[in-house]
């Protein structure tokens, strides 16, 4: 339904800034009116467009059962709960900010110290960067941010703020790595244009990519804005996922090594990824800058995290046992899961960008392309949904400057399902082979089809712009998909 009376309401409220309008969000109506089960529907859409950790539930779901007072929701724990459920301002327990100091300390190897009293709450990761974008922009100024990134930034940080975010080119040829001049470049052509560049975003480990900067980039990068005197905000909420080397470097790491102003530099954090629970909205801001811990305590009543939460995983993250078993176990996970999904990829010759952490593989297509463009990319991308029925994610959805990538997210499902979406990449990749060599002019780009060979492999019934589910009855895509 369109907002027919749109003049009756905001100019926020009526714009498209939010980022939903994509025809990305078509991969999520097709997965949500045919859902993958592997026994009550298992030709259905399985959804590989969530980046959700669901590897190691069971390992906090032991720890919940072994430690009910932890918990006010339980007869042993029942005593704390007029002491929690009563109102709470806006520093946040003190035992949870100390144990969440703790605990990105403990997944950042130990090598730093956090305070807790820099620790900003906020409703995830998706509040904590909207937060800071308030306290470090004006509307109409710009942050720079490395291209591909994480689709939902132009909601977090853009849409309520006014914000501008400007891309900074990433290219294939160096595995899509910042440079220093693509950097100046994206900030000489904003001067020209007369934006206002006040700082540079990254996500480190990187969101679509799943790869993390080493020490030079970032050393560089902190020179880069400490010159300019703009701002680095450092997105780390995938610091607990790296599954093999090279280790993670936090930005908190690299300004004890570099001489730079530190009220310049902000990390964002969450518990989404990391301990796999964006259901609980825990977020984190973690500034250098007085003003801003200041600023952001009390923005921050827009986005608590609730006392119940706070109060079971001040216990949780305090149990120093569970959490060093837990991060041990959670990243050997993902790397067993990540190494069999890209070997599995590898066996019909779809190799995938090289990383080593995230939810998720950046999957390189550019081979299965009809033609190298966007429209080609959407072609395939409508194949695989509608006839493959994998619901992955195009690379344009992540402004990627170059055709042919898809990021297929690899931790929210369990080993059977991961062995039918493989079983079906495989079907889909050896009946083009098998088209190929059959008809050696290629004419399977104009013929393809798994499931009806009257098909027309360019012509799928899914017509983006019109099937996006922008209803604001239903619920959003963008809840879910953006993760
Ligand atoms: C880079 C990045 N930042 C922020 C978020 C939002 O996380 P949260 O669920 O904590 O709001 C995500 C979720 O996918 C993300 O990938």
């Amino acid at each position: 339904m369109e907002f027919k009376n749109g003049h009756l309401l905001s100019k926020l409220a009526t714009n498209d800034l939010h980022g939903e309008n994509s025809p990305y969000f078509d991969g999520w109506k097709a997965y949500d009116n045919n859902p993958f089960h592997p026994t009550q529907n298992s030709n259905g859409v399985i959804q590989m467009g969530l980046a959700e950790n669901q590897l190691s539930f069971d390992l906090v779901e032991d720890w919940i059962k072994k430690n009910p007072r932890a918990s006010i929701c339980t007869s042993e724990g029942v005593n704390a709960f007029k002491d929690i459920a009563i109102f709470q301002d806006y520093h946040g327990l003190t035992e949870f900010r100390k144990a969440v100091a703790s605990f990105m300390g403990k997944v950042r190897g130990g090598r730093v110290i956090f305070d807790p009293d820099r620790i900003v709450m906020a409703g995830g990761a998706t509040g904590a960067n909207e937060l800071l974008m308030f306290c470090l922009a004006d509307p109409g100024d710009a942050f720079l941010v490395p291209s591909p990134y994480y689709p939902a930034f132009d909601r977090d940080l853009s849409w309520r703020t006014g914000v501008k975010l400007l891309p900074i080119a990433g290219e294939s040829s160096n595995n899509f790595q910042i440079t220093i001049q693509a950097l100046e470049e994206a900030y000489e052509n904003a001067q020209k244009a007369n934006i206002k560049v006040k700082g540079l975003i990254i996500a480190n480990p990187s969101n679509p990519l799943g790869t993390t900067m080493d020490r030079d980039t970032l050393r560089s990068l902190v020179t880069f804005i400490n010159e300019r005197e703009i701002h680095l905000v450092c997105d780390e909420i995938y610091a607990a996922t790296i599954f093999r080397a090279p280790n993670f470097v936090s930005i908190s790491e690299i300004i004890e090594e570099v001489e730079c102003n530190r009220d310049l530099i902000h990390i964002v954090y969450s518990l989404s990824k990391d301990m796999g629970i964006p259901g609980l909205r825990v977020g984190t801001v973690y500034s250098y800058n007085d003003a801003v811990v200041n600023c952001g305590r009390k923005m921050s009543s827009f986005g608590l995290v609730s006392s119940q939460t706070q109060h079971l995983l001040a216990s949780m993250l305090a149990d120093e046992e569970f959490i060093k078993t837990f991060l041990t176990e959670s990243s050997k996970r993902l790397g067993k899961r990540h190494k069999s999904f890209t070997s599995g990829l590898e066996e019909v010759g779809i190799k995938c960008l090289k990383s080593n952490a995230g939810l998720f593989c950046w999957m390189d297509l550019r081979p299965l392309l009809k033609e190298p463009t966007f429209e080609g990319e959407m072609t395939l991308w409508r194949v695989i949904i509608n006839d493959v029925k994998l619901n992955v994610s195009p690379g344009s959805s992540f402004h990627c400057d170059e055709p042919g990538w898809f990021r297929v997210c690899i931790a929210n499902m369990d080993d059977e399902t991961m062995e039918i979406a493989l079983r079906r990449i495989r079907m889909f990749v050896g009946k083009i082979k098998d088209l190929d060599s059959q008809v050696q002019n290629k004419r399977w780009h104009r013929n393809l089809t798994l499931s009806s060979p009257s098909r027309i492999y360019c012509e799928t019934s899914l017509s983006p712009r019109m099937t996006s589910p922008h209803s604001p009855i239903p619920r959003s895509p963008l809840v879910r998909t953006r993760t």
